[in-house]
């Protein structure tokens, strides 16, 4: 769901030396100057500010991060007032027309794009670096038919690392390097078998001849055929759908890798942990809400009566809204234009008749005119992915994929930069303090430990 960002420079260009804040602690009376620079102040500067000497000095409190920048990044740019979305200063919406997803992979992870010639040996690296290792598909076959797929894809990524044991050498510039190939290369096939192991159908191996999403659509829908051709229709669609969710600056999941990564454990332990971030409801799976509201809806007649309900708050209009974004995610228009490619091949969803007039009726009315909410990504994604008939659980999959590149290229700025130091936030303690050891039989029982109810533990799950 909601990608999160924490603060970005509103291109109001570089603070001067003079900037500061001055504040004065009525505690004491004491006055401080704060430096201001690049519009935010040091949480450490307020550590000065003390009511004695042994005081351990004022902190900043800001869970979730709502209003904290953790890093300086020239990765990803987004002024969400005005819908924009940009990669190393180049909009979202040129890179989706002329680019593809590899290069813009490129891109994200050295800075800059790359020349022909670059292109292609990158192209090269991760054709040839897309096969797993056969250990790994015998990990994927363990699981219960009915795992969720991203489950699979949380527990076979961080296994990689026990294959590239070299990885956690993670100041060589040449393991970085392989970390990312093997990362980008190998995370379609692990989600292509996840698929498979759910439907009971064999693993097909990757197919060196086909383009990246080509080879993707391959390994989850060859059957018989002794080649598989995809429509060159379906592979634009999912390029551009790549693209679009390659990066989104500091949202939960990148967070967590740069967290995780901050231990300077290796970068598949770490990509394993956006993974796991992602797999969240409240992070990657809004667009499969997304259809079941439209499910629910059922008619365009309906819609009328759906968004009553959303103004009295009895629904959410999902696919609508976002933290950052209050205007039209940029994301969204561009997948609207490809909706129609897809259906071509795929015969028309019709669902998209409820969405459009949903958008239409919704993007007149006051409620949401007001409360400045707009189609997010979510909105059209889920409806492409149904078209492609993908199940819903391999939705959140569809997102990680890409998002791969994006984990990758900030857990090496975060490597990089002289800044990073391990994370570690503080806490206010909210518990009791100095209490003496009670002997067990002396124990009161204060409260009431939920237990399982024996009857109903599924024996398939122990
Ligand atoms: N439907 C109806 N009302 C809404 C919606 C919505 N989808 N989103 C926000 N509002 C209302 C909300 O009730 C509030 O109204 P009021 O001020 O009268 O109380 C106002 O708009 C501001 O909303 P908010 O909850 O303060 O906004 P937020 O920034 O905390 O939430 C959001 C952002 C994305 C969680 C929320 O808009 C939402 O739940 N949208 C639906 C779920 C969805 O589509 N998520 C995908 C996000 S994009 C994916 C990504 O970037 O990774």
């Amino acid at each position: 769901m909601a990608d999160e960002q924490t603060r970005h420079d509103d291109g109001g260009g570089v603070a001067t030396a003079s900037d500061s804040l001055s504040v004065t602690d009525n505690r004491t009376g004491e006055s401080y100057e704060i430096e201001i620079s690049d519009g935010t102040v040091k949480a450490m500067d307020f550590r000065q500010i003390k009511v004695s000497e042994d005081d351990f000095g004022l902190m900043t409190y800001d869970p979730a991060f709502t209003n904290t920048a953790s890093c300086r990044s020239a990765i990803t740019y987004i002024d969400g007032e005005a819908g924009v979305l940009e990669h190393r200063g180049y909009p979202i919406e040129q890179l989706c027309e002329h680019s593809s997803y590899l290069e813009v992979a490129y891109l994200l992870i050295y800075g800059e794009l790359p020349t022909r010639e670059q292109l292609d040996e990158w192209v090269f690296e991760i054709t040839h670096h897309t096969f797993v290792h056969e250990n790994i598909k015998k990990f994927v076959e363990g699981f219960r038919y009915d795992a969720h797929p991203m489950g699979m894809l949380l527990a076979t990524t961080g296994a990689l690392s026990t294959f590239y044991p070299d990885a956690k050498n993670i100041d060589e510039d040449a393991e970085r390097h392989m970390a990312a190939v093997r990362l980008i290369a190998k995370m379609p096939t692990l989600a292509a078998f996840a698929y498979r192991h759910n439907l009971g159908l064999p693993y097909v191996y990757p197919d060196n001849d086909l383009s990246y999403p080509g080879n993707f659509l391959s390994m989850m829908f060859k059957m018989t055929e002794v080649k598989y051709e995809p429509d060159p229709r379906l592979e634009k669609a999912l390029d551009v759908l790549w693209i679009l969710h390659a990066d989104h600056e500091q949202n939960c999941s990148t967070s967590a890798v740069r967290s995780v990564g901050s231990s300077q454990v290796d970068p598949y332990s770490a990509v394993a942990a956006g993974v796991a971030a992602l797999y969240g409801p409240l992070h990657g799976g809004a667009n499969e809400a997304v259809l079941r509201m439209l499910d629910q809806i059922g008619t365009t007649e309906n819609i009328p009566d759906f968004l009553e309900g959303v103004k009295k708050r009895e629904e959410k209009l999902m696919g609508f809204g976002h933290r950052v974004y209050k205007n039209y995610d940029p994301r969204a228009r561009v997948i609207k234009e490809h909706v129609d490619a897809v259906f071509e091949v795929t015969g028309r969803n019709p669902k998209l008749d409820i969405a459009v007039e949903l958008e239409k009726r919704a993007l007149d009315d006051e409620f949401f005119v007001e409360r400045k909410l707009y189609p997010n990504v979510d909105f059209y994604s889920g409806l492409i992915y149904e078209a492609l008939n993908l199940p819903p659980d391999l939705f959140t999959v569809m997102f990680a994929i890409p998002r791969t590149s994006g984990w990758i290229a900030q857990w090496r700025e975060m490597q990089e930069d002289p800044e990073t130091k391990i994370a570690r936030p503080r806490q206010i303690y909210t518990g009791g303090r100095e209490k003496d050891y009670v002997p067990i039989d002396q124990r009161e029982k204060l409260t009431d430990k939920p237990s399982a109810e024996t009857s109903l533990i599924d024996p398939g799950k122990g």
